[in-house]
Protein backbone atom coordinates (compact mmCIF):
# COMPACT_ATOMS: atom_id res chain seq x y z
CA UNK A 1 0.00 0.00 0.00
CA UNK A 2 2.21 2.69 1.31
CA UNK A 3 4.37 2.89 -1.85
CA UNK A 4 7.01 5.32 -2.02
CA UNK A 5 5.23 7.68 -4.62
CA UNK A 6 2.71 7.67 -2.21
CA UNK A 7 5.14 9.66 0.22
CA UNK A 8 7.07 11.41 -2.34
CA UNK A 9 3.53 12.55 -3.64
CA UNK A 10 1.85 13.18 -0.17
CA UNK A 11 5.05 13.94 2.42
CA UNK A 12 8.34 13.30 2.15
CA UNK A 13 10.99 14.83 -0.84
CA UNK A 14 6.92 15.99 -2.33
CA UNK A 15 7.78 18.33 -4.71
CA UNK A 16 5.22 20.54 -3.37
CA UNK A 17 4.33 19.81 0.16
CA UNK A 18 7.89 19.74 2.05
CA UNK A 19 9.01 23.19 0.36
CA UNK A 20 5.29 24.49 1.31
CA UNK A 21 5.90 23.28 4.25
CA UNK A 22 9.64 25.07 4.65
CA UNK A 23 7.87 27.82 3.76
CA UNK A 24 4.95 27.87 6.04
CA UNK A 25 7.66 27.46 9.12
CA UNK A 26 10.28 29.47 7.97
CA UNK A 27 7.63 32.50 7.60
CA UNK A 28 6.09 31.99 10.67
CA UNK A 29 10.31 31.58 12.53
CA UNK A 30 11.82 34.56 10.71
CA UNK A 31 10.00 37.03 12.32
CA UNK A 32 10.80 36.31 16.12
CA UNK A 33 14.69 37.48 15.09
CA UNK A 34 14.29 40.06 13.16
CA UNK A 35 12.15 42.07 15.81
CA UNK A 36 15.20 41.53 18.09
CA UNK A 37 17.83 42.88 15.35
CA UNK A 38 19.27 46.06 16.14
CA UNK A 39 19.42 47.53 12.16
CA UNK A 40 15.80 46.26 12.38
CA UNK A 41 14.57 48.09 15.33
CA UNK A 42 16.53 51.08 13.77
CA UNK A 43 14.80 51.24 10.20
CA UNK A 44 11.28 49.92 12.05
CA UNK A 45 11.32 51.63 15.94
CA UNK A 46 8.67 49.86 17.24
CA UNK A 47 7.57 48.80 20.90
CA UNK A 48 5.28 46.20 22.42
CA UNK A 49 1.98 46.71 19.99
CA UNK A 50 3.79 47.55 16.76
CA UNK A 51 6.05 44.40 17.25
CA UNK A 52 2.51 42.76 17.68
CA UNK A 53 1.10 44.14 14.52
CA UNK A 54 3.84 42.87 12.46
CA UNK A 55 3.78 39.62 13.64
CA UNK A 56 -0.29 39.65 13.30
CA UNK A 57 -0.10 41.58 9.84
CA UNK A 58 1.01 37.59 8.41
CA UNK A 59 -1.36 36.22 10.55
CA UNK A 60 -4.47 38.74 9.37
CA UNK A 61 -3.66 37.62 5.19
CA UNK A 62 -3.49 34.01 6.46
CA UNK A 63 -7.02 34.39 8.08
CA UNK A 64 -8.53 35.68 4.19
CA UNK A 65 -6.01 33.06 2.55
CA UNK A 66 -7.74 30.25 4.31
CA UNK A 67 -11.30 31.38 3.85
CA UNK A 68 -10.66 32.03 0.14
CA UNK A 69 -8.85 28.66 -0.13
CA UNK A 70 -12.70 26.76 -0.05
CA UNK A 71 -13.73 28.47 -2.93
CA UNK A 72 -10.68 28.12 -4.46
CA UNK A 73 -9.89 24.65 -4.26
CA UNK A 74 -13.34 23.14 -5.37
CA UNK A 75 -13.14 25.66 -8.43
CA UNK A 76 -9.57 25.45 -10.09
CA UNK A 77 -8.89 22.08 -7.96
CA UNK A 78 -6.37 21.65 -5.51
CA UNK A 79 -3.25 21.28 -7.69
CA UNK A 80 -3.62 24.94 -9.53
CA UNK A 81 -4.99 26.15 -5.84
CA UNK A 82 -1.22 25.11 -4.72
CA UNK A 83 0.16 26.89 -7.47
CA UNK A 84 -1.47 30.02 -7.05
CA UNK A 85 -0.55 30.32 -3.45
CA UNK A 86 3.00 29.93 -4.35
CA UNK A 87 3.40 32.57 -6.58
CA UNK A 88 1.66 35.03 -4.56
CA UNK A 89 3.46 34.07 -1.57
CA UNK A 90 6.73 35.22 -3.85
CA UNK A 91 5.29 38.92 -4.44
CA UNK A 92 4.73 39.22 -0.69
CA UNK A 93 8.41 37.65 -0.63
CA UNK A 94 9.95 40.12 -2.33
CA UNK A 95 7.66 43.52 -0.62
CA UNK A 96 8.56 42.38 2.59
CA UNK A 97 12.40 42.04 2.03
CA UNK A 98 12.89 45.29 0.12
CA UNK A 99 11.04 47.57 2.37
CA UNK A 100 11.61 50.83 3.67
CA UNK A 101 8.26 52.05 5.50
CA UNK A 102 5.93 50.23 8.06
CA UNK A 103 3.22 50.60 5.17
CA UNK A 104 5.17 48.27 2.74
CA UNK A 105 5.86 45.66 5.14
CA UNK A 106 2.51 45.69 6.48
CA UNK A 107 1.25 45.26 2.51
CA UNK A 108 4.20 42.28 2.16
CA UNK A 109 3.26 40.67 5.32
CA UNK A 110 -0.51 40.66 4.20
CA UNK A 111 0.42 39.08 0.93
CA UNK A 112 2.36 36.63 2.12
CA UNK A 113 -0.34 35.35 4.69
CA UNK A 114 -2.85 35.43 2.18
CA UNK A 115 -0.73 32.88 0.45
CA UNK A 116 0.63 31.00 3.32
CA UNK A 117 -2.84 30.53 4.91
CA UNK A 118 -4.55 29.55 1.33
CA UNK A 119 -1.87 26.98 1.32
CA UNK A 120 -2.45 25.88 5.03
CA UNK A 121 -5.99 24.79 3.87
CA UNK A 122 -4.86 22.88 0.40
CA UNK A 123 -2.07 21.22 1.29
CA UNK A 124 -3.37 18.99 4.68
CA UNK A 125 -6.59 18.59 2.61
CA UNK A 126 -4.92 17.37 -0.92
CA UNK A 127 -2.55 15.07 1.39
CA UNK A 128 -5.51 13.23 2.82
CA UNK A 129 -7.19 13.15 -0.41
CA UNK A 130 -4.31 11.05 -1.95
CA UNK A 131 -3.39 9.47 1.11
CA UNK A 132 -4.50 5.52 2.05
CA UNK A 133 -6.26 5.85 5.42
CA UNK A 134 -3.28 3.26 6.93
CA UNK A 135 -0.92 6.33 6.54
CA UNK A 136 -2.94 9.71 6.38
CA UNK A 137 -1.77 10.45 10.01
CA UNK A 138 1.51 10.38 8.95
CA UNK A 139 1.59 11.98 6.07
CA UNK A 140 -0.05 15.02 7.29
CA UNK A 141 2.66 14.77 10.41
CA UNK A 142 5.17 14.61 7.60
CA UNK A 143 4.01 17.90 6.25
CA UNK A 144 4.17 19.30 10.16
CA UNK A 145 7.62 18.09 10.33
CA UNK A 146 8.50 19.99 7.16
CA UNK A 147 7.20 23.25 9.23
CA UNK A 148 9.20 22.63 11.89
CA UNK A 149 12.03 22.15 9.57
CA UNK A 150 11.12 25.58 8.37
CA UNK A 151 10.94 27.52 11.78
CA UNK A 152 14.11 25.67 12.85
CA UNK A 153 16.03 26.78 9.12
CA UNK A 154 15.08 30.51 10.20
CA UNK A 155 16.04 30.57 13.66
CA UNK A 156 19.51 29.73 12.71
CA UNK A 157 19.71 31.67 9.63
CA UNK A 158 18.38 34.76 11.96
CA UNK A 159 20.91 33.34 14.02
CA UNK A 160 23.75 33.48 11.48
CA UNK A 161 22.60 36.97 10.03
CA UNK A 162 22.85 39.07 13.05
CA UNK A 163 26.54 38.86 13.31
CA UNK A 164 26.30 41.05 9.70
CA UNK A 165 27.08 44.70 10.43
CA UNK A 166 24.29 45.92 8.11
CA UNK A 167 20.92 46.37 7.18
CA UNK A 168 21.44 43.00 5.15
CA UNK A 169 21.23 41.22 9.02
CA UNK A 170 17.72 41.19 8.76
CA UNK A 171 16.90 41.84 5.03
CA UNK A 172 18.56 38.42 3.88
CA UNK A 173 16.63 36.37 5.91
CA UNK A 174 13.78 37.84 4.31
CA UNK A 175 15.19 36.87 0.82
CA UNK A 176 15.63 34.01 1.78
CA UNK A 177 12.11 32.87 1.55
CA UNK A 178 11.32 33.25 -1.19
CA UNK A 179 13.51 30.49 -2.17
CA UNK A 180 10.68 27.96 -1.36
CA UNK A 181 8.35 29.68 -2.77
CA UNK A 182 9.75 29.24 -6.01
CA UNK A 183 10.43 25.93 -6.38
CA UNK A 184 6.97 25.38 -4.76
CA UNK A 185 6.32 27.01 -8.43
CA UNK A 186 7.80 24.71 -10.51
CA UNK A 187 7.33 21.68 -8.23
CA UNK A 188 3.45 21.73 -8.44
CA UNK A 189 3.98 21.10 -12.18
CA UNK A 190 5.14 17.38 -10.79
CA UNK A 191 1.83 16.85 -8.75
CA UNK A 192 -0.97 14.59 -9.48
CA UNK A 193 -4.29 15.85 -9.81
CA UNK A 194 -6.28 14.46 -6.54
CA UNK A 195 -8.66 11.72 -7.31
CA UNK A 196 -10.75 12.89 -5.28
CA UNK A 197 -11.44 16.27 -6.51
CA UNK A 198 -11.36 14.12 -10.47
CA UNK A 199 -14.18 12.16 -9.87
CA UNK A 200 -16.26 15.04 -8.18
CA UNK A 201 -15.73 16.95 -11.66
CA UNK A 202 -16.29 13.79 -13.81
CA UNK A 203 -13.15 13.28 -14.62
CA UNK A 204 -13.25 9.73 -13.80
CA UNK A 205 -10.76 8.14 -15.89
CA UNK A 206 -7.79 10.60 -14.80
CA UNK A 207 -8.99 9.39 -11.80
CA UNK A 208 -8.24 6.06 -12.48
CA UNK A 209 -4.42 7.10 -13.52
CA UNK A 210 -3.71 8.99 -10.51
CA UNK A 211 -5.25 5.85 -8.31
CA UNK A 212 -2.76 3.27 -10.11
CA UNK A 213 0.08 5.50 -10.10
CA UNK A 214 0.10 6.12 -6.47
CA UNK A 215 -1.43 2.39 -5.46
CA UNK A 216 -0.32 -0.48 -7.89
CA UNK A 217 2.87 1.59 -10.08
CA UNK A 218 0.29 2.13 -12.80
CA UNK A 219 -1.75 -1.20 -12.76
CA UNK A 220 -5.06 0.16 -13.44
CA UNK A 221 -6.78 -3.35 -12.76
CA UNK A 222 -5.21 -3.90 -9.52
CA UNK A 223 -7.86 -4.21 -7.01
CA UNK A 224 -7.18 -1.98 -4.64
CA UNK A 225 -7.33 0.76 -7.58
CA UNK A 226 -10.45 -0.58 -8.48
CA UNK A 227 -11.99 -0.76 -5.15
CA UNK A 228 -10.66 3.19 -3.96
CA UNK A 229 -12.21 4.28 -7.44
CA UNK A 230 -15.54 3.18 -6.56
CA UNK A 231 -15.27 3.82 -3.03
CA UNK A 232 -15.03 7.56 -3.95
CA UNK A 233 -17.54 7.04 -6.86
CA UNK A 234 -20.39 5.75 -4.64
CA UNK A 235 -19.80 8.59 -2.13
CA UNK A 236 -19.63 11.15 -4.82
CA UNK A 237 -22.62 9.85 -6.13
CA UNK A 238 -24.29 9.86 -3.16
CA UNK A 239 -22.94 13.05 -1.85
CA UNK A 240 -24.22 14.60 -5.20
CA UNK A 241 -28.37 13.03 -4.44
CA UNK A 242 -28.56 14.83 -1.74
CA UNK A 243 -25.82 17.98 -1.63
CA UNK A 244 -26.48 21.54 -1.52
CA UNK A 245 -22.56 23.10 -1.74
CA UNK A 246 -23.01 25.97 0.39
CA UNK A 247 -21.58 27.37 3.38
CA UNK A 248 -25.20 27.21 4.89
CA UNK A 249 -24.99 23.31 5.64
CA UNK A 250 -22.29 23.58 7.95
CA UNK A 251 -24.51 24.53 10.20
CA UNK A 252 -26.56 21.57 9.22
CA UNK A 253 -27.74 19.21 12.44
CA UNK A 254 -28.90 16.34 10.38
CA UNK A 255 -28.48 12.78 10.47
CA UNK A 256 -24.56 13.08 9.61
CA UNK A 257 -23.54 15.49 12.36
CA UNK A 258 -21.99 18.57 9.98
CA UNK A 259 -22.35 20.87 12.67
CA UNK A 260 -21.24 18.77 15.32
CA UNK A 261 -18.07 18.02 13.25
CA UNK A 262 -17.75 21.79 11.98
CA UNK A 263 -17.53 22.39 15.72
CA UNK A 264 -15.09 19.92 16.37
CA UNK A 265 -12.78 21.11 13.76
CA UNK A 266 -13.09 24.12 14.59
CA UNK A 267 -12.77 23.95 18.43
CA UNK A 268 -9.19 21.77 17.68
CA UNK A 269 -7.62 24.15 15.25
CA UNK A 270 -8.42 27.07 17.81
CA UNK A 271 -7.38 25.00 20.81
CA UNK A 272 -4.16 24.34 19.21
CA UNK A 273 -3.31 27.84 19.02
CA UNK A 274 -4.67 28.30 22.72
CA UNK A 275 -1.92 26.39 23.69
CA UNK A 276 0.27 29.38 23.36
CA UNK A 277 3.01 27.56 20.88
CA UNK A 278 3.08 30.82 18.79
CA UNK A 279 4.22 32.84 21.90
CA UNK A 280 7.08 31.11 22.65
CA UNK A 281 7.53 30.83 18.13
CA UNK A 282 7.25 34.84 17.80
CA UNK A 283 8.95 36.07 20.43
CA UNK A 284 11.36 32.77 21.69
CA UNK A 285 14.06 35.50 21.92
CA UNK A 286 12.30 37.86 24.74
CA UNK A 287 10.60 34.42 26.48
CA UNK A 288 14.49 33.85 26.86
CA UNK A 289 15.48 36.90 27.95
CA UNK A 290 12.78 36.54 30.88
CA UNK A 291 14.41 33.31 31.34
CA UNK A 292 17.96 35.07 32.31
CA UNK A 293 19.49 34.85 28.93
CA UNK A 294 21.29 38.63 28.83
CA UNK A 295 22.82 39.08 25.62
CA UNK A 296 20.75 38.69 21.96
CA UNK A 297 23.19 36.60 20.44
CA UNK A 298 22.66 33.94 23.30
CA UNK A 299 18.83 33.98 23.40
CA UNK A 300 19.19 33.61 19.31
CA UNK A 301 21.28 30.60 20.29
CA UNK A 302 18.94 29.39 22.53
CA UNK A 303 15.93 29.94 20.19
CA UNK A 304 17.67 28.17 17.45
CA UNK A 305 17.87 25.19 20.12
CA UNK A 306 14.36 25.56 20.60
CA UNK A 307 13.56 25.03 16.44
CA UNK A 308 15.80 21.75 16.75
CA UNK A 309 13.44 20.54 19.96
CA UNK A 310 10.65 21.22 17.97
CA UNK A 311 11.69 19.89 15.30
CA UNK A 312 13.46 16.72 16.88
CA UNK A 313 10.00 15.83 18.47
CA UNK A 314 7.94 15.89 15.63
CA UNK A 315 9.37 12.82 14.55
CA UNK A 316 7.61 10.27 17.19
CA UNK A 317 4.39 11.46 15.76
CA UNK A 318 5.35 10.43 11.93
CA UNK A 319 6.11 6.94 13.30
CA UNK A 320 3.47 6.42 15.75
CA UNK A 321 0.07 8.90 15.18
CA UNK A 322 -1.35 6.41 13.07
CA UNK A 323 -0.82 3.49 15.82
CA UNK A 324 -1.29 5.29 19.23
CA UNK A 325 -4.09 7.28 17.77
CA UNK A 326 -5.55 10.93 17.90
CA UNK A 327 -6.89 11.00 21.09
CA UNK A 328 -4.55 9.88 23.84
CA UNK A 329 -1.90 11.84 21.90
CA UNK A 330 -3.80 15.10 22.19
CA UNK A 331 -4.29 14.02 26.14
CA UNK A 332 -1.28 13.07 27.00
CA UNK A 333 -0.05 16.47 24.84
CA UNK A 334 -2.15 18.83 26.24
CA UNK A 335 -1.31 17.85 29.89
CA UNK A 336 2.55 18.23 29.75
CA UNK A 337 2.33 21.46 28.19
CA UNK A 338 -0.12 22.51 30.48
CA UNK A 339 2.29 21.33 33.76
CA UNK A 340 5.06 23.17 31.92
CA UNK A 341 3.50 26.30 31.13
CA UNK A 342 2.73 26.40 35.07
CA UNK A 343 5.81 25.38 36.32
CA UNK A 344 7.73 28.32 33.89
CA UNK A 345 5.25 30.79 35.23
CA UNK A 346 5.33 30.06 39.20
CA UNK A 347 9.37 30.21 39.37
CA UNK A 348 8.91 33.30 37.56
CA UNK A 349 6.17 34.61 39.69
CA UNK A 350 8.45 33.45 43.15
CA UNK A 351 12.21 33.78 41.76
CA UNK A 352 11.91 37.02 39.55
CA UNK A 353 12.40 40.42 39.63
CA UNK A 354 10.32 43.13 36.97
CA UNK A 355 12.53 45.53 35.66
CA UNK A 356 12.36 48.01 32.33
CA UNK A 357 14.83 47.45 29.36
CA UNK A 358 15.08 50.75 27.85
CA UNK A 359 16.58 49.99 24.54
CA UNK A 360 13.69 47.20 23.29
CA UNK A 361 11.52 49.88 25.57
CA UNK A 362 9.30 47.12 27.41
CA UNK A 363 9.45 45.35 30.93
CA UNK A 364 10.84 41.92 31.34
CA UNK A 365 11.90 39.58 34.26
CA UNK A 366 15.47 39.44 36.16
CA UNK A 367 16.11 36.17 37.07
CA UNK A 368 19.19 36.17 39.32
CA UNK A 369 19.35 32.87 40.44
CA UNK A 370 21.06 30.10 37.60
CA UNK A 371 19.16 27.37 39.03
CA UNK A 372 15.81 28.81 38.26
CA UNK A 373 16.90 30.09 34.97
CA UNK A 374 18.43 26.81 33.80
CA UNK A 375 14.58 25.48 34.71
CA UNK A 376 12.84 27.94 32.99
CA UNK A 377 14.94 26.99 29.69
CA UNK A 378 14.20 23.16 30.34
CA UNK A 379 10.65 23.74 30.42
CA UNK A 380 9.97 25.72 27.53
CA UNK A 381 12.04 22.60 25.65
CA UNK A 382 9.85 20.21 27.65
CA UNK A 383 6.93 22.17 26.98
CA UNK A 384 7.78 22.70 23.09
CA UNK A 385 8.67 19.08 22.47
CA UNK A 386 4.98 18.35 24.04
CA UNK A 387 3.74 20.63 21.33
CA UNK A 388 5.64 18.78 18.81
CA UNK A 389 4.46 15.36 18.86
CA UNK A 390 0.88 15.91 19.37
CA UNK A 391 -1.12 19.17 19.19
CA UNK A 392 1.22 20.23 16.28
CA UNK A 393 0.68 17.38 13.91
CA UNK A 394 -2.84 16.11 15.27
CA UNK A 395 -4.44 19.97 14.88
CA UNK A 396 -4.00 19.55 11.17
CA UNK A 397 -4.92 15.82 11.15
CA UNK A 398 -8.33 15.87 12.85
CA UNK A 399 -9.91 18.61 10.59
CA UNK A 400 -8.65 16.91 7.18
CA UNK A 401 -10.24 13.67 8.40
CA UNK A 402 -13.79 14.57 9.63
CA UNK A 403 -15.57 15.50 6.87
CA UNK A 404 -17.31 14.33 4.20
CA UNK A 405 -16.26 15.17 0.06
CA UNK A 406 -19.55 17.13 -0.64
CA UNK A 407 -18.42 19.85 2.30
CA UNK A 408 -14.87 19.10 3.06
CA UNK A 409 -13.03 22.22 1.15
CA UNK A 410 -15.42 24.81 2.93
CA UNK A 411 -15.34 22.95 5.96
CA UNK A 412 -11.75 22.71 6.32
CA UNK A 413 -11.73 26.09 4.84
CA UNK A 414 -13.69 27.29 8.00
CA UNK A 415 -11.53 25.66 10.40
CA UNK A 416 -7.95 26.10 9.07
CA UNK A 417 -9.45 29.98 9.25
CA UNK A 418 -10.37 29.67 12.66
CA UNK A 419 -6.49 28.77 13.45
CA UNK A 420 -5.34 31.64 11.82
CA UNK A 421 -7.73 33.79 13.88
CA UNK A 422 -6.66 32.62 16.47
CA UNK A 423 -2.91 32.85 15.82
CA UNK A 424 -3.16 36.31 14.77
CA UNK A 425 -5.22 37.09 18.04
CA UNK A 426 -2.02 35.10 19.81
CA UNK A 427 0.82 37.28 18.07
CA UNK A 428 -1.05 40.78 18.87
CA UNK A 429 -1.69 39.92 22.27
CA UNK A 430 1.36 38.39 23.43
CA UNK A 431 3.65 41.15 23.12
CA UNK A 432 1.22 43.03 25.16
CA UNK A 433 0.97 40.13 28.07
CA UNK A 434 4.87 39.80 28.18
CA UNK A 435 5.25 43.63 28.84
CA UNK A 436 2.21 43.88 31.34
CA UNK A 437 1.35 40.39 33.28
CA UNK A 438 4.96 38.68 32.00
CA UNK A 439 4.53 35.53 34.48
CA UNK A 440 0.98 35.27 33.91
CA UNK A 441 0.76 34.91 30.44
CA UNK A 442 2.35 31.35 30.54
CA UNK A 443 -0.65 30.78 33.95
CA UNK A 444 -3.20 31.43 31.69
CA UNK A 445 -1.71 29.36 28.60
CA UNK A 446 -1.11 26.41 31.03
CA UNK A 447 -4.66 26.71 32.65
CA UNK A 448 -5.50 26.41 28.75
CA UNK A 449 -3.67 23.49 27.97
CA UNK A 450 -4.85 21.25 31.17
CA UNK A 451 -8.79 22.14 29.65
CA UNK A 452 -8.02 21.48 26.27
CA UNK A 453 -7.12 18.19 27.46
CA UNK A 454 -10.63 17.51 29.18
CA UNK A 455 -12.08 18.47 26.17
CA UNK A 456 -10.35 16.26 24.14
CA UNK A 457 -11.42 13.52 26.60
CA UNK A 458 -14.97 14.74 26.80
CA UNK A 459 -16.21 15.41 22.76
CA UNK A 460 -13.44 14.44 20.75
CA UNK A 461 -14.34 10.49 19.15
CA UNK A 462 -11.21 8.91 18.09
CA UNK A 463 -10.91 8.70 14.23
CA UNK A 464 -7.53 6.46 13.50
CA UNK A 465 -7.63 3.89 11.01
CA UNK A 466 -10.88 4.78 9.66
CA UNK A 467 -11.39 6.03 5.67
CA UNK A 468 -12.72 9.03 5.13
CA UNK A 469 -16.02 7.32 3.91
CA UNK A 470 -15.94 5.37 7.40
CA UNK A 471 -16.29 8.88 8.93
CA UNK A 472 -20.21 9.28 8.50
CA UNK A 473 -20.28 5.74 10.40
CA UNK A 474 -18.46 7.32 13.56
CA UNK A 475 -20.19 10.33 13.70
CA UNK A 476 -23.40 8.49 13.44
CA UNK A 477 -24.95 8.55 10.14
CA UNK A 478 -26.97 5.59 9.82
CA UNK A 479 -28.78 7.08 6.85
CA UNK A 480 -25.97 7.69 4.61
CA UNK A 481 -25.09 4.00 4.95
CA UNK A 482 -28.57 2.73 3.85
CA UNK A 483 -28.39 5.15 0.83
CA UNK A 484 -24.93 3.39 0.12
CA UNK A 485 -26.02 0.23 -0.23
CA UNK A 486 -28.76 1.40 -2.35
CA UNK A 487 -26.39 3.33 -4.60
CA UNK A 488 -24.71 0.25 -4.70
CA UNK A 489 -26.89 -2.04 -6.21
CA UNK A 490 -27.51 0.51 -8.88
CA UNK A 491 -24.44 0.26 -10.24
CA UNK A 492 -24.01 -2.82 -10.04
CA UNK A 493 -27.19 -3.15 -12.30
CA UNK A 494 -25.77 -0.63 -14.29
C1 LIG B 1 0.95 25.43 14.11
C2 LIG B 1 1.73 26.69 14.02
C3 LIG B 1 2.96 26.56 14.88
C4 LIG B 1 3.76 25.35 14.47
C5 LIG B 1 4.93 25.13 15.40
C6 LIG B 1 1.82 24.30 13.63
O1 LIG B 1 1.10 23.11 13.68
O2 LIG B 1 -0.23 25.51 13.35
O3 LIG B 1 0.92 27.76 14.42
O4 LIG B 1 3.75 27.70 14.78
O5 LIG B 1 2.96 24.21 14.46
O6 LIG B 1 5.68 24.01 15.04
Amino acid sequence: MGSVYVYVCGGLSAIGNVFWGLLFGYDIGVISGILTMPYFRKEFPSGPAKEGSIVASLLAGCFFGALAAGYLSDRIGRKYSVLVGSVVFVVGGILQASSTTFAQMYTGRVIAGLAVGELSMIVPLYQSEISPKEIRGRLVSLQQWSITIGIAISFWIDYATLQIDSPQQWRIPLWIQIVPAIILVIGTFFLPFSPRWLVDHDRDEEAITVLANLRSKGDRNATVVQEEFREIKETVIFEREIAAKSYWELLKVGPENIRRRVLLGVFIQAFQQLTGINAIMYYAPQIFSNAGLADNSSRLLATGVNGLVNMLATIPAIIWIDRLGRKPTLISGGLLMGSSMIIIGSILATHGTKYFDESLGKHFVYLDNKGSSYAVIVFIYVFVASFAYSWGPTGWIYPAEIFPLRIRGKAMSVTTACNWLFNFVIGLVVPILLDSIIWGTYLIFGIFCVLMAAAIYIFYPETKGKSLEEMDNLFGNVQKSKNLEKNEGELEAA
